[in-house]
């Protein structure tokens, strides 16, 4: 097998599937996830859109200097791609925020689809190709790695594609990427264009062909896997496959496909596949957003045998049933069951094996709240200690709201009332308030003593694992009351299901102040996060 065979790996996730709702990311998960990608073995890590926000080009800016600067068991760092219109402010504000990665890439994208053309981009296809021609030429002049998307690819009609390809390339874009943005095209269909493409194209040969299909049908990673039966060497994708509406080409089906079916394919990636599964759960708890059950390599239910007669047959030889093993895409099993009595040692050991690398003041905390949840809860599953380190990973520790004590009181014929005390820069601050029950009570009493109320637009909560005894895990989306407001979300866990509910309101309450610090400082043409495709 050659260089020519291996298909690269180019992570969406925290660009495209930040785009999807619910899963928006702060600087710091966004920075906790990138480092996993690189520990997964991606080749590309899109980290944003750099000129939407401030707080988007800061969090690619910290990526190309955090992630696109390690080494994970000697290989080179991933790229970092920022993305960028094919236009000159875009492209400029995407090479400043990945300039610190060892290997930036800007990948800046124009509408080829005669509808997007007409409608939206009122151009004609000419000017279209003079855009792409100019916009790709200045972004070389910044870096060296560009990549052109022809957004709307799949409905472009193909011999358009090949002069829009042909601009693309002689202007210097090393990688051309064909994207089904609508999640139109059918397999058979999208093979045949990128077979047209390399057919009809002398320039295609000297770039790498990438694909980019989102799932609106449900043909994603197909569309995908046929593109790379015609050449195409670079799938775009997302872990959980979150993105736009139905979401891209999940990587962990595109990665296992490759892997599993190298018969079929005959090419190979660079990635670890044993830290798909961390990867995924830790996607999980950033965005609380759970995998389906049966979703395919990563859903909970992806390696279980129900039926007897699988269960018989798995007992006599595993590949009866199984054209991969759990171990491969890292599924631990549920592991040892940790209690009261567990030590500092096998904690982190457990955490580690789950994916999640913790050390100094993050472990100390992790730890304490670990032995807090084992005196009222006998058995500490994985689940839980999963949600243990995702609250101690990404506890800002600079938040300028802490609770310290809350008291709620509610039953038949009381009234709920609820009493908080929380610091903010060393002052402390107390008060209380009546509610429907005693979380609206303690949300209340917290507003009293912020004395800004905020609107709370949706509230989760969900037992972390089985049992009466589970911790419960609350997650919450607020803004403040007017309208205008951003809309952000906090999460909490506790065995208590109101202290969780009353954490989570204030780690959405200093998103909120931290976001609103960043706003007065925003791009000055930035465009608003729906102009994204
Ligand atoms: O879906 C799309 O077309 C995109 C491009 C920017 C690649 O996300
Ligand atoms: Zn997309």
């Amino acid at each position: 097998m050659n260089a020519k065979d291996r298909v690269l790996i180019f992570d969406t996730t925290l660009r495209d599937g930040e785009q999807s709702p619910g899963c928006s990311m702060a600087l710091q998960e966004k920075l906790e996830m990138g480092r996993q990608l690189a520990r997964l073995g991606v080749d590309v890590i899109e980290a944003g859109f750099p000129i939407s926000s401030r707080g988007d080009f800061e969090s690619v800016h910290a990526i190309a200097e955090v992630v696109g600067n390690m080494k994970v068991s000697g290989l080179k760092p991933p790229i970092i791609a920022g993305l960028a219109r094919a236009k000159e402010a875009d492209i400029k504000r995407a090479a400043e925020a990945v300039k610190p990665a060892q290997r930036p890439r800007i990948h800046t994208f124009l509408a080829t689809s005669p509808i997007h053309m007409e409608r939206k981009l009122r151009m004609t296809p000419q000017q279209v190709l003079e855009t792409v021609s100019t916009q790709v030429q200045f972004a070389r002049s910044l870096v060296e790695d560009v990549e052109f998307s022809l957004e709307d690819g799949g409905r472009t009609e193909w011999p358009f594609m090949v002069e829009v390809v042909a601009a693309a390339v002689e202007a210097g874009a090393g990688t051309i990427n064909i994207p089904d943005t609508v999640g139109y095209c059918q397999p058979e269909q999208f093979a045949g264009q990128i077979k047209y493409l390399f057919e009809h194209c002398p320039q295609a040969r000297k770039a790498i062909i990438s694909v980019h299909c989102h799932d609106d049908l449900g043909l994603a990673v197909a569309n995908s896997l046929a593109a790379v039966r015609e050449g195409a060497r670079q799938v775009e994708c997302t872990i959980n496959g979150i993105g736009e509406r139905a979401g891209n080409a999940s990587l962990e089906e595109i990665v296992m496909n490759l892997v599993t079916r190298k018969d079929y394919f005959g090419c190979t990636t660079r990635v670890r596949t044993q830290e798909l599964y961390p990867t995924s759960r830790l996607l999980t708890q950033v965005t609380g957003q759970r995998v389906q059950a049966n979703k395919a390599v990563v859903g909970a239910n992806a390696f279980a045998h129900e039926a007897g007669i699988h269960q018989d047959g798995m007992l006599k030889d595993k590949s009866t049933y199984e054209i991969m093993t759990p171990e491969s895409v890292g599924w631990k099993g549920e592991g040892m069951v940790m209690g009261k009595h567990s030590g500092r040692h096998a904690f982190r050991t457990r955490l580690r094996e789950l994916g999640f690398d913790l050390g100094g003041e993050q472990l100390d905390k992790a730890f304490t709240r670990f032995k807090e949840v084992a005196d009222k809860k006998k058995d500490v599953f994985d689940d839980d200690l999963i949600a243990l380190a995702a609250e101690a990973l990404f506890k800002d520790s600079a938040q300028a709201w802490e609770l310290s004590y809350l008291s709620a009181t509610s039953g038949t014929s009381t009234l709920p009332t609820a009493t908080v005390k929380m610091t903010c820069r060393n002052e402390e601050f107390v008060d209380a308030a009546m509610g429907d029950g005693p979380v609206d009570a303690a949300f209340r009493a917290i507003d009293r003593i912020t004395g800004n109320p905020l609107a709370v637009h949706e509230y989760v909560l969900e037992a972390i694992t089985e049992g009466q005894d589970a911790m419960g895990r609350v997650t919450i989306t607020v803004s403040r009351q007017d309208s205008h407001s951003h809309r952000v979300k906090g999460r909490g866990v506790s065995t208590d299901v109101v202290l969780a509910s009353a954490k989570a309101y204030v780690s959405a309450l200093n998103a909120l102040d931290q976001i609103e610090k960043n706003l007065g400082q925003e791009a000055p043409d930035a465009p608003l996060k729906s102009s994204t495709p």
